[in-house]
């Protein structure tokens, strides 16, 4: 049967010629390596070690929230605290590097209010980052949909798994992430084993701002080829060269994630639906299966009906299922296109279809829900097969379709 998430999508970060000194505030020094890999584990997320000694944290990778944050000892008793485990809970005291940003000194907490009302909202979504000085001089936080606690900043290492790797190590000293006392979010909700999010959009706050990288890149290959994807950042993006380039949109206030673009139609196969509107779609590996708006996603269903139904004969997690003949090859199946800005973004039918028995098969596509703000998503499942780049100095994203197993091992 189909599982809710993933099993063995296995990410590398790799890190190249990351030499820049690093400083939210003040002058706090960097080791940057010319280049590692850090393992992701399973489900998206990625092992990170905070603090002296150094701990190991599982975070989900997540481009819709800013602050990269973990569940916090001691966590409010009110039936706030979500891992049940307290030995997986960050713990400052039992961190030499440990550091609560205080708010009178520090331009972190910005615009600074003695009478405690001023929020600094990045978005008005649920992963609306809300700031606030409070009378006892710590900087409190709240993702409004996840975590709330406050600010503080510790010594953030991203280490390689690959032992020849020469410099196998980053170091951010000083790195600011939010310790979570009241927190919404169950390990569960996030398929087991996350301790925290770490945030991949622009915000000043996030990892990717923090290492001071503007460029990344991911080349996904279906679980079913094993372990072993990853991200680069920095230098090693995949980025430009005959990569298909779209603009991304600005995120507005309506759009929680921080990728996305324009989306001016969708096809399966030759038909083409939507072909007269304009609406949008966001790229993010945080999510696993593709997200529709309801009625796109209504449109597609019956599309598909049409063309392998003739009806939809079960779901598993929201999935749609359809009945096949037996040994059916996932490759002659319609492939669903996304008309993009410039480009035809077609998904890879390893990453669209999920077989779940000889003579059955899912869709990797769930209906957006309210709770999503409705909108449409190009999960991990959607970006098997292709090196996908971001730019998020210039705002561009970059397409090319590629065998990413292929890629990697003859990169390396
Ligand atoms: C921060 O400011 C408050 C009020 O102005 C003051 O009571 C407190 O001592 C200050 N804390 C630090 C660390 O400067
Ligand atoms: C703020 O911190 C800096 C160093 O971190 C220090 O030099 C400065 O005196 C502090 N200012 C106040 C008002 O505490
Ligand atoms: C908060 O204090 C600032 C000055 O520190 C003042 O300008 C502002 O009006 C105050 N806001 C409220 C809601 O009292
Ligand atoms: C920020 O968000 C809070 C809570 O959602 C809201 O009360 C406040 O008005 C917002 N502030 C601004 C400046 O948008
Ligand atoms: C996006 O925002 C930037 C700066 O805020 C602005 O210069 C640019 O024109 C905007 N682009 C679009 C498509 O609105
Ligand atoms: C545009 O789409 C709407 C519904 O989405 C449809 O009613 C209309 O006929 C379409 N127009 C053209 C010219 O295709
Ligand atoms: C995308 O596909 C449509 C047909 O569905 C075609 O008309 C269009 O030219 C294609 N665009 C690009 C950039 O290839």
């Amino acid at each position: 049967m189909v599982s809710s998430m993933p099993h063995l999508l296995l990410l590398l970060l790799i890190f190249t010629s990351l030499t820049h000194n690093y400083s939210l505030e003040d002058g706090i020094l960097n080791d940057q390596p010319n280049g590692f890999f850090l393992p992701f584990e399973s489900n998206l997320y990625v092992e990170i070690t905070i603090g002296t000694p150094t701990r190991a944290f599982n975070l989900k990778l997540d481009s819709s929230t800013h602050l990269t944050f973990l569940e916090c000892d001691p966590c409010d008793d009110d039936h706030q605290c979500s891992i049940s485990d307290t030995t997986r809970r960050y713990d400052g005291k039992s961190s030499t590097t440990f550091s609560p940003i205080s708010c009178n000194n520090s331009s972190l907490c910005p615009h600074l209010s003695p009478n405690a009302t001023n929020h600094i909202n990045a978005t008005t979504t649920k992963t609306t980052l809300s700031l606030l000085c409070t009378p006892s001089d710590s900087c409190r936080y709240d993702v409004s949909a996840f975590s709330a606690g406050y600010l503080v900043s510790d010594t953030l290492q991203l280490t390689s798994s690959i032992t020849d790797q020469e410099n196998s190590l980053s170091i951010v000293r000083g790195f600011v992430f939010g310790c979570g006392t009241s927190n919404r979010v169950t390990p569960e909700d996030d398929g087991g084993g996350v301790d925290g999010r770490v945030s991949l959009t622009t915000h000043r706050f996030s990892l990717l701002s923090q290492l001071r990288v503007t460029r990344f890149s991911h080349c996904l290959w279906p679980s079913s080829a094993g372990s072993r994807n990853y991200i680069r950042l920095g230098s090693a993006a995949q980025y430009g060269g005959d990569m298909m380039l779209v603009p991304m949109l600005n995120t507005t206030e309506t759009n929680s994630y921080s990728y996305h673009t324009a989306l001016f139609g969708i096809s399966l196969g030759e038909h083409r639906m939507r072909s007269n509107e304009t609406s949008t779609i966001a790229v993010d590996i945080g999510t696993y299966y593709t997200r529709l708006e309801a009625s796109l996603y209504e449109e597609v269903k019956e599309e598909l009906m049409a063309q392998i139904g003739p009806t939809v004969a079960y779901e598993v997690n929201e999935l749609m299922c359809f009945t096949t003949e037996a040994g059916l090859e996932i490759e002659s199946l319609p492939k669903l296109t996304l008309h993009l800005q410039g480009f035809n973004y077609t998904i890879s039918n390893k990453g669209l279809y999920l077989r779940d028995s000889p003579s059955s098969l899912c869709t990797a596509l769930v209906r957006s829900t309210m709770e999503d703000e409705e909108q449409n998503v190009l999960g991990a499942s959607g970006l098997v097969d292709y090196a996908v780049g971001y730019d998020t100095l210039d705002m561009i994203l970059a397409f090319q379709q590629r065998d990413c197993l292929t890629d990697f091992v003859d990169g390396m």
